[in-house]
């Protein structure tokens, strides 16, 4: 046991440093400098060494966990945690003015007021006043253990100011990022090439979401409490704002906004106050939130399915603000869909600087007939890009000074792809436009590579995200046949890649030079060409020359592909770019059995079903599959009976049965063999 006087310190440094961290993060008016602060903390740091009891998780000293967390737990809330009906116009407001009227008879009605946060919704668990839980919002009833990630956010009490208590609260609020954090947030993730964060709302969600609380720590995230969920043994409360003077009594940060009103005079009047100051506070909200004042009011109200029927949230319409457009590029994204972006003359809405807008595709430029040199309304919407929502075309410039021809021409859109040159394709009945360069181009190289090294397709083991990433950015593989070029050298100068994991990869490499046509067709990465679709057509044309040759009308021919799967493939053979990549893999060694073209007709096992079960004893489940159906015979996963030939490893169990008691015929691996080898005949 600690000495006692040990015992006191603590405990005294404890209510100290949290005295001090309300005073800097809540209040915001320090009472001692940084290095008096620090002073205290490496007191405390330096009795819970020599004192190991006194170490406690709800020490000041522990708000920056240790190991990262393989997974988050699931807390159940006590109380559930509910949603908010919405409103939209004035009228709505009247509406629910009057509804809580008529429902307790009273004629003004008092209501605490306040922000509604654009972050998400947490519930925090305090015991005896010490924080011990806290959990998202999961679907209302349980949520995930976000503790330890909660206790960085310095301006949420470990211990709760008062000598009284509550025996246990769940306390209710928001924790988002503000927006001078978020931007500064994406500065550095910019910095360190990592991902930008689209808005707010999903950096404080990606930042509270993390494993490792070591992170959550370096972000700086903000809380605002604004309700009770269960509590035992606590104090009752006449009013909504004696609950919300009580939570701030507590230390709890609560926010300056809120305000207690009368009447739907009252509620507009705030909703037109904080409208006017929105775009200037520092942390995005979505609206404001009125609920009925009078703690008996509420109870008589109750709740309607999962929202109460004493609230409302009051939405504002999203940002909108105006600017010019000085050009439309057009972006090529990773599937190669190409997309019109507005630049913009950077124009500030709903916090935060928007240069870029998407004009989504084609077809909504032109409805909307956006051109170069337009004054536009853009808008910013929570958490979508930014978006064109108008011309105004009162502001078009012309080539004259009396309004006559406009200065610009309508957009047209590009035929060939701006990345790698290939031609583009617009996808009939839809409105995207593709660049058909899909072995070829840059844009999409990362996704190409990662569908072709697929375990169904070329199975490359080892060949994953990160390392395509690599081998794509240091400019070493620009399409699948230069995988087949790397070298053991190169490779091994890779970022944490061992001599033995290279060796490995390449030996994968290597292997995957042996493959079969079906795997190889679908390796292609042919829009609208998945696994089933290859074998059918690797079946039907026997080899790649006839297929890369066949015209639409050949290619409806091949059973199961229709129209839009026969332009797909033709758009791709079409670009020679993708052409050259396929000689290129040849020339590089991958090779395959050449099929009987048709042989799937012919054959004695064309539509048979087999169903295959237990462990053969020389090949794998694949293996066989792939037998099966180079043959044309079906492969299913139930014995009904339909059901052909059942193939019967080691430990085969219900199916087996199953086979014997409809009298389905039951093969082993050399039965099969066999029944392959008939049809080679
Ligand atoms: S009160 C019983 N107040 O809105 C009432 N919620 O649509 C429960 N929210 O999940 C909620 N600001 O994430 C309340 N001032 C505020 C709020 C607020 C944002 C969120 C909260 C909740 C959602 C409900």
């Amino acid at each position: 046991m600690p000495a006692l006087d040990a015992q006191a310190r603590a405990a005294e440094l404890h209510a100290a440093l949290e005295h001090h961290n309300y005073r800097y993060y809540v209040l915001d008016a320090p009472e001692i400098s940084d290095n008096e602060y620090d002073g205290l903390f490496r007191e405390l740091q330096a009795l819970e060494a020599q004192y190991p009891a006194l170490l406690t998780p709800d020490s000041p000293t522990q708000r920056v966990g240790g190991k990262p967390l393989a997974a988050f737990g699931s807390i159940t809330h006590r109380t559930p945690m509910l949603s908010l009906n919405n409103a939209f116009s004035d009228e709505d407001i009247a509406a629910f003015d009057k509804r809580v009227r008529d429902a307790v008879g009273h004629d003004e009605i008092a209501y605490e007021v306040g922000p509604k946060f654009d972050g998400l919704a947490i519930s925090l668990t305090y015991v005896d006043g010490v924080l011990k839980q806290a959990a998202t919002r999961g679907d209302g009833y349980t949520g995930e253990d976000v503790t330890a990630n909660i206790r960085t956010i310095r301006s949420i009490p470990l211990m709760l100011a008062t000598d009284a208590p509550p025996a246990m609260v769940e306390i209710r609020g928001e924790v988002l990022m503000q927006k001078a954090d978020f931007e500064r947030l994406n500065r550095d993730q910019e910095a360190r090439g990592d991902k930008l964060f689209a808005n707010p709302r999903n950096a404080a969600a990606g930042s509270l979401r993390q494993l490792d609380s070591r992170i959550t720590a370096s972000r700086r995230l903000t809380f605002f409490a604004y309700n009770l969920g269960e509590m035992d043994g606590g104090p009752t409360f006449a009013t909504q704002t004696a609950m919300m003077d009580w939570l701030q009594a507590l230390h709890l940060p609560v926010c300056e906004l809120r305000r207690t009103v009368t009447g739907p005079d009252g509620l507009l009047g705030y909703y037109r106050e904080i409208g006017t100051r929105r775009a200037g506070l520092p942390f995005d909200i979505d609206g404001v939130v009125y609920k009925v004042d009078r703690s008996d009011y509420q109870t008589t109200l109750g709740f309607v399915s999962r929202a109460p029927r004493f609230a409302i949230a009051h939405k504002y319409p999203a940002e909108e603000a105006t600017t010019t457009v000085e050009a439309i590029d057009i972006q090529v994204g990773r599937t190669g869909a190409l997309t019109p972006v507005a630049r913009l003359k950077p124009v500030f809405v709903g916090g935060v600087t928007v240069t870029n807008a998407t004009l989504h595709n084609e077809d909504e430029v032109l409805r909307k007939d956006v051109r170069v040199g337009d004054t536009v309304v853009v808008r910013r919407a929570g958490d979508v890009i930014p978006e064109v929502v108008r011309v105004l075309l009162e502001h078009r410039p012309s080539k004259d000074l009396f309004g006559g021809e406009p200065l610009h021409d309508p957009f047209v859109m590009l035929t060939a792809c701006p990345v790698c040159g290939s031609h583009v394709v617009k996808e009939e009945g839809g409105a995207v436009t593709r660049c058909s360069g899909g072995l070829f181009c840059s844009a999409q190289r990362k996704q190409a590579l990662l569908h072709f090294a697929q375990r169904r397709a070329m199975d490359i083991e080892g060949l994953g995200d990160k390392l395509v990433d690599q081998l794509v950015d240091i400019g070493l593989v620009r399409t699948p046949a230069d995988l087949y070029k790397i070298g053991l050298l190169k490779l091994a100068e890779l970022e944490r890649m061992a001599e033995k994991s290279a060796a490995n990869l390449l030996a994968a490499i290597d292997k995957s030079r042996q493959t079969s046509l079906p795997r190889f067709i679908y390796a292609l990465g042919i829009r609208n060409v998945g696994e089933a679709t290859a074998k059918d057509l690797a079946r039907h044309f026997g080899d790649i020359d006839a297929l890369i040759k066949a015209n639409v009308d050949q290619l409806l021919q091949v059973p199961d592909v229709g129209p839009v799967v026969a332009q797909s493939i033709r758009d791709f053979f079409d670009e020679p770019h993708n052409v050259e990549v396929v000689e290129q893999l040849r020339a590089a060694g991958v090779s395959w059995p050449v099929m009987a073209a048709q042989a799937a007709a012919t054959s004695p096992l064309a539509g048979k079903v087999f169903v295959l079960t237990g462990t053969l004893p020389n090949m794998s489940r694949d293996e066989a599959k792939e037998k099966i159906e180079a043959v044309g015979g079906k492969v299913s996963g139930s014995v009904s009976k339909k059901t052909d030939y059942v193939v019967a490893g080691a430990d085969a169990g219900s199916k087996l049965s199953k086979a014997q008691e409809l009298g389905v015929n039951v093969v082993d691996e050399e039965g099969l063999l066999e029944l392959l080898n008939m049809t080679n005949n």
